[in-house]
């Protein structure tokens, strides 16, 4: 069910990394689409005046797209800054004030989570939190337990349906193609099943380091920074049952259902990787034994994906920056001609970044007097048209109160009770060089399918 709009937008952590890259830029393209028309507040620790915010917003915006003269003087007339303490009540008496007669105001919690507890106390106390949502940025939690009780703490101040957990990767166009390619196409259901399906690959490949993130990504590692939540929501979405409406409840009923049937994961699935130089970025230890590169084996133990394995793998320094999704379907039973080793299986691609196209290899014969076959590519390339960015997409249904896009509590629990195991008794770390595709460990887990099928650059081959 939709719930009411809000009324205002609240953001903590205004004078921060996530609002300076992300947060401004989303603001300025709602306005520009006119859907953004209501006070917006910035929060954060500094005394700022409103002036000194919306010149950080225009330096922003110069950093990070561009300025459109016109929807930034309307978002400047909209954008005020309330400087305070987390811990005073007197900064969220100032809020209060601020908010003036709004009474549905979203907050948007852009600060670390030892923060959100604190926050959404102060919030309660000086009535902000009556009728308002709040959005919460990842990492939710570092293993269950953690999840369990930030859960627990915010429910204290904000029933479920108020809470508005990001995976910025919902945000993106081909990621939600994917469920939108699968039931709209019926061509795909009768093949979409263990009886058809042999494998299933996914690759989130980066090609730069950790990019000056060192302290906070010695703190995550790739499991808990990229598989425990991105990759989980991809192969969710490849993999659920058809929702029986779309009501944002009933899609992420049947996402949720599909995440807890996912096999724990043991530490015999897992090979965790760290590329050659990472002890040596800034606030790294030097002895770190944090993985920047993670693959894995998972099982879906449900009637449609029992003994299918999925494998998913993510790395940064790998040879290129994609994301795509290979799947394999079974060799054909006998070949009519030529000889069965020769059979090749068909696979759908879904290429999701840099470039988006979805291609299904099939088998053609070659024009000549033989009977032989090469491998064709049936592609669908996607035009970007006008493209809403994942913060511009995601902050403008919060704002609708559509929840559809964001993670409810039962599945950021089932997505954390998949790798819980794994995290508390990590396998070993292996170096791996820059440039290649992670430890030669890595292959292990997928000799049964013949090994990783890797992205190349750019398009589609
Ligand atoms: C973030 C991770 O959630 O996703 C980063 O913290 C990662 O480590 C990023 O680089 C990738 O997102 P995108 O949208 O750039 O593919």
């Amino acid at each position: 069910m939709e719930q009411s709009p809000s009324d205002a937008l609240v953001f903590f952590g205004a004078t921060g990394d996530l609002a300076y890259k992300q947060i401004f830029p989303a603001l300025q393209a709602l306005v520009r689409r006119g859907h953004l028309n209501m006070p917006v507040i910035g929060v954060a620790g500094s005394s700022w005046t409103d002036d000194q915010l919306r010149a950080r917003a225009r330096d922003s915006l110069e950093h990070n797209g561009s300025v459109d003269e016109q929807a930034f003087e309307k978002l400047s007339g909209l954008l005020r800054y309330v400087g305070g303490d987390y811990n005073s009540p007197d900064t969220y008496q100032h809020l209060r004030q601020a908010l003036g007669s709004a009474a549905r105001p979203l907050h948007y919690l852009a600060i670390p989570p030892s923060l959100f507890g604190t926050v959404a106390a102060g919030l309660a106390q000086a009535g902000c939190a009556k009728d308002a949502h709040v959005v919460i940025e990842k990492p939710f939690g570092r293993d269950l337990a953690s999840a369990q009780k930030l859960n627990s703490t915010l429910h204290e101040f904000f029933p479920e349906p108020s809470i508005f957990r990001i995976d910025h990767y919902l945000g993106k166009e081909p990621v939600q193609n994917l469920l939108f390619f699968r039931f709209a196409n019926s061509f795909l259901e009768p093949v979409w099943n263990r009886n058809y399906v042999s494998s299933v690959q996914i690759t989130m490949a980066e090609n730069f380091g950790v990019a000056g993130r060192g302290k906070f990504y010695e703190e995550v590692g790739a499991i808990r920074d990229v598989i425990q939540n991105h990759m989980l929501q991809v192969a969710a979405l490849l993999s659920m049952e058809a929702p029986a409406s779309n009501d944002p409840d009933a899609i992420r009923d049947q996402k949720s259902m599909l995440l807890k049937s996912i096999r724990p994961l043991q530490p015999e699935d897992v090979v965790r990787g760290q590329y050659q130089g990472y002890r040596k970025e800034d606030g790294v230890a030097p002895d770190s034994q944090v993985e920047t590169f993670a693959s894995v084996r998972l099982y879906i133990d449900n009637w449609r994906w029992a003994d299918v394995p999925f494998f998913i793998r993510a790395g940064k320094c790998l040879p290129v920056t994609t994301t795509e999704v290979v799947v394999e379907l079974k060799r054909p039973p006998l070949l009519a001609f030529g000889s069965q080793e020769n059979a090749v299986p068909n696979q759908f691609r879904f290429r999701l970044s840099p470039d988006v196209f979805t291609s299904l290899d099939a088998q053609a014969k070659v024009p000549g007097e033989q009977m032989v076959g090469e491998t064709v590519e049936l592609v669908a390339r996607h035009h970007s048209g006008d493209e809403m960015s994942p913060y511009e997409r995601l902050l403008g249904d919060a704002l609708h109160g559509d929840a559809t896009l964001f993670t409810r509590e039962d599945s950021v629990e089932a997505e954390w009770a998949v790798v819980d195991a794994v995290l508390s008794n990590p396998p070993p770390v292996h170096e791996y060089a820059p440039n290649t595709w992670g430890p030669e460990q890595a292959g292990e887990i997928v000799v049964s399918v013949g090994g990783w099928h890797n992205p190349l650059p750019g398009d589609a081959q």
